[in-house]
């Protein structure tokens, strides 16, 4: 079989010869995720530097085994790695890998993830789920699996699904009603969220999130895991909806699992659309995100830039309200052409609210500014 031979990071891996990325790869390799991976190197390190001892982590979905690979050679205090998949061809490539890159910390497996992480319970203090679309069928296992102070990382690919383009996958794999709006991928973080922190909340494990995004054509999030039946629930009380306005863009959120949701917005008397339930909490810590930032120049990752002006931009918006207005869109609803987004910004800050970019829009605004007084302010600056 002709091979490719991919430097990342500071590690090399053979992967077999592809034309364009595929699932349908006789072994998964996408170069466009090696911000993913970089990040997940920071944060992981992030993580690991809190603790006293080496780590164990667990990639439960290994591919040419390139995850784990990076985390045990680029990763200080890692004690042990396990790498799993279920492509036999995979893990044929996984062992020569890490071979290749002379590491002798990594066990490799041709396992399950399911199965794996249900027989090696309390063993890992980082589990990694990273599979072809959706996580939702490894978030049980990986919940059983973590104990309190260790972290779930996540990816997510069927922002499609998350992000209200079709509803019934959404309904059938996170039991959540999508939002389609110009916010959509903040509320699929946040319906993804939600349901990791209900299965969770089953094992009296609640969740707590430390960096996450959404890049690309897919989501990531990294959250720490506490115990508890008291600290489960009240953090469950981060549990909500949101209610949108098409007609004027007003949007609220509503707390509480069974809440009394208005179905007509109180601005204009339009609609009210609704998603959810999802999480209404904190998607970033702005501790963690400096942390990643402070470390980044001793990683060398050849995505640095991008890395540091990914999560600039998500510390900038660490503390922000949920959701985020789009310049476009608030200025087609006004029927004007959009004004400067940072003069937009200058004057909310100037007249007192909140206002920062966000990651997950060029043109996005967040802000705790009603719809009104937005709209007042970008009218002015026309
Ligand atoms: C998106 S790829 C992983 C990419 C890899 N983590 C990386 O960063 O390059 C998903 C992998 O999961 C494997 N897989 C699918 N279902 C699985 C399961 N139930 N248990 C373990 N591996 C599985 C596939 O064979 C594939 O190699
Ligand atoms: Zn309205």
């Amino acid at each position: 079989m002709e091979h490719k031979t991919i430097n990342e990071g500071n590690v090399t891996i053979e992967v077999p010869y592809f034309h364009k990325v595929s699932a349908k790869a006789p072994v998964f390799y996408n170069p466009v995720m090696e911000l993913n991976r970089d990040l997940s190197v920071a944060a992981i390190q992030v993580f690991q530097m809190d603790r006293e001892e080496d780590i164990t982590i667990c990639d439960a979905f290994g591919g040419t085994g390139i995850r784990g690979i990076r985390y045990a050679s680029e990763i200080g205090g890692v004690g042990h790695v396990v790498i799993t998949d279920l492509n036999p061809l995979a893990v044929q490539f996984t062992e020569d890998n890490v071979h290749k890159n002379n590491l002798n910390n990594i066990d490799v497996y041709r396992e399950d993830a399911n199965l794996l992480l249900r027989k090696c319970r309390g063993k890992f203090d980082v589990v990694d789920v990273d599979p072809f679309g959706t996580p939702s069928p490894y978030i049980e296992s990986s919940a059983f699996n973590l104990r309190s102070g260790g972290m779930l990382c996540v990816t997510a690919t069927d922002t499609s699904a998350l992000c209200g383009t079709y509803k019934e996958p959404c309904i059938r794999k996170y039991g959540a009603v999508s939002l389609k709006t110009e916010y959509c991928h903040e509320t699929g973080l946040r319906i993804l969220v939600g349901f990791i922190s209900r299965t969770f909340a089953k094992y009296k494990k609640y969740v707590d999130l430390k960096f996450s995004h959404s890049t690309e054509h897919y989501l990531r999030l990294y959250l720490t895991i506490g115990k508890g039946a008291k600290k489960t629930d009240e953090s469950l009380n981060n549990l909500g909806y949101i209610a949108h306005c098409n007609n004027c863009l007003y949007r609220m959120a509503v707390p509480g699992l069974a809440p009394s949701i208005p179905g007509i917005c109180p601005v204009c008397k339009g609609n009210f659309r609704v998603g959810g339930p999802l999480w209404l909490g904190k998607l970033l810590e702005p501790d963690f995100i400096e942390n990643m930032i402070n470390i980044m120049p001793d990683l060398n990752l050849k995505m640095e830039n991008e890395a540091l002006k990914l999560l600039e931009r998500c510390y900038e918006e660490s503390n922000a309200p949920i959701t985020f207005f789009d310049l476009h869109v608030v200025s087609k609803n006004l029927k004007i052409s959009s004004p400067p987004l940072h003069n937009v910004l200058e004057k909310l800050k100037a007249n007192g609210f909140f206002a920062s970019r966000t990651h997950f829009k060029p043109t996005g605004i967040k802000t705790n500014a009603p719809v009104d007084a937005l709209k007042k302010i970008v009218l002015s600056l026309k």
